[in-house]
């Protein structure tokens, strides 16, 4: 088993595709972030990146992730998804709306797993040694390009195909991935570094809120990813895989990066309550190279338990050569620590907009839409307050900004598909015998998640359109 690292080498990695706000089985085509695992398995232990599309996450303050995800997830007295408490959530926390610029495009609902730009969004440290007491060591961001590139038109699904497609065919997305490596369309990536050198650019290389342009810190491709096998027995080679930042191998290293600090105890702390104590023996999960860890033992279903070595590592008469990254440190530190990351400054306002300048008309067009659709049934105030987040990005000046529709009329767009939804869907609404929680407009309680998009029809033929 080859290392990760060096010229020509081939390892073998497990790979697991998720959304986030459904649950097992909910469908995979509803507007959702993606996630990318892989474990690769390098003779110096497991690697595992655990990955992103969009290419930045919603938060930079890792105390905010639990109420994140339980804005996105259903309602404790409705049980259901409720765009009151999503948009309630984001719009307190414009933060997350870079994230959300790039998850409202048609990027959101992309027609396979194999069409998405994969992201480590985090930063991460590569590491290699210069000399017998010198490292290097660079701050880094990944990324994964499909070898075929992304044709927008081609490869994303509008709103109200994806919305189609959820009820067709609700496993649409896993089908797809199973069928193009059943077919031998191998989904293939190329894989690129980002340097970060936080001496050539003025965004905090930390933020995981943020793009790094690659005008100030360029990508160099390193590698292919290729994902050109299946799994025999998805219980016991897909569900009960772990996959967490904290399995690191020499040469790869975490990063003061505040969320990724969070994820390097939260992952193993989920797996211990979802797989056990020992997850890390099971077959996905255990490293196909030398282990010793004798600090590590006893527990529920421990099948590997050091038979009598003493308990604890650095025991006399055991030559153990400790590695060797072991205990360099190589951040100097100049500043404040800071508790409070959640300021949000015009930066936040300033990369939204950049972004939203490299969209189409068409594509601008159906970001409005899409966000539109989601907005509507939530509250009037939730609204508003969503309202002006978006006027302060598109009132934002980007690089060069380039002629278009003034923020002021931008704004006046939104707010008039946001109100053509709500009259679509209160005469919907009581056709369908969907109770509004009230009179007013302004009070719809209830609108499914997935209603089609009032401005186009249901497509009627979905397959013809993939
Ligand atoms: C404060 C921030 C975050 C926390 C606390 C967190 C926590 C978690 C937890 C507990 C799981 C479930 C793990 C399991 O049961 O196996 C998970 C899954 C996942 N997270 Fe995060 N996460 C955070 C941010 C991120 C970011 C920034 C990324 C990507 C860059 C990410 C990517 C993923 C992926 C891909 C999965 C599914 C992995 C799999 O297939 O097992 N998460 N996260």
């Amino acid at each position: 088993m080859p290392k990760v690292k060096g010229k020509s080498k081939t390892t073998r990695l497990l790979a697991r595709f998720s959304t986030i706000a459904g649950e097992l089985g909910y469908p995979d085509t509803v507007r959702d972030a993606k996630g990318a695992a892989f474990k690769f398995y390098t003779e110096e232990g497991n690697l595992d990146w655990v990955f992103l599309n969009p290419e930045v996450f919603n938060l930079r303050d890792p105390a905010k992730f639990a109420s994140l995800v339980h804005a996105k997830k259903r309602d404790p007295a409705t049980n259901l998804l409720d765009a009151n408490m999503l948009w309630d959530f984001l719009s307190s926390h414009p933060e997350t709306f870079n994230a959300l610029m790039r998850n409202y495009t048609d990027e959101g609902t992309p027609k396979s797993y194999s069409r998405l730009v994969i992201s480590s969004v985090n930063t991460y440290t590569f590491t290699k040694r210069k000399s017998p007491t010198e490292w290097d060591h660079h701050l880094v961001r990944i990324k994964l390009v499909p070898a075929t590139p992304i044709d927008p038109d081609k490869d994303w699904f509008t709103y109200d195909e994806a919305t189609t497609m959820a009820g067709k065919d609700p496993d649409y997305l896993t089908r797809r991935l199973y069928d193009e490596i059943q077919r031998g369309q191998f989904p293939t990536w190329k894989v690129s570094a980002q340097i970060l050198d936080p001496a050539k650019t003025s965004v905090d290389v930390l933020d995981a809120t943020k793009v790094v342009p690659a005008s100030d810190c360029p990508w160099i491709e390193f590698g292919q990813l290729k994902l050109n096998e299946l799994p025999q027995n998805y219980f016991t080679q897909v569900e009960q895989a772990a996959f967490t930042p904290a399995n690191i191998v020499p040469g790869w290293d975490i990063s003061p990066d505040p969320i990724l600090q969070i994820r390097l105890l939260s992952y193993g702390d989920s797996q211990r309550y979802r797989l056990g104590a020992n997850h890390d023996q099971l077959p996905p999960n255990r490293a196909c190279s030398y282990v010793y860890d004798p600090t590590r033992r006893n527990g529920a279903h421990s099948l590997t338990n050091y038979a009598n070595a003493p308990n604890y590592i650095g025991s006399s008469g055991r030559d153990l050569k400790k590695p060797d990254h072991y205990n360099i440190s190589f951040l100097k530190w100049q500043g404040n620590i800071s508790r409070y990351l959640s300021k949000v400054e015009d930066v936040d306002y300033k990369q939204c907009r950049e972004h939203w300048d490299t969209l189409s008309g068409p594509q601008q067009s159906r970001f409005i839409s899409n966000v539109a659709s989601s907005v509507a049934p939530a509250s009037l105030p939730v609204r508003i307050a969503t309202i002006a987040v978006f006027t302060k990005i598109w009132q934002a000046k980007g690089h060069e900004t380039p002629p278009g529709p003034s923020p002021e009329k931008l704004t006046e767009d939104l707010k008039d598909r946001i109100n053509e939804r709500l009259e679509n869907n209160k005469s919907k609404g009581s056709r369908l015998g969907i109770v509004p929680g009230g009179e007013g407009s302004d009070d719809l309680s209830y609108i499914p998640p997935t209603f089609p998009d009032p401005s186009t029809r249901p497509v009627p033929d979905i397959y013809e359109r993939v």
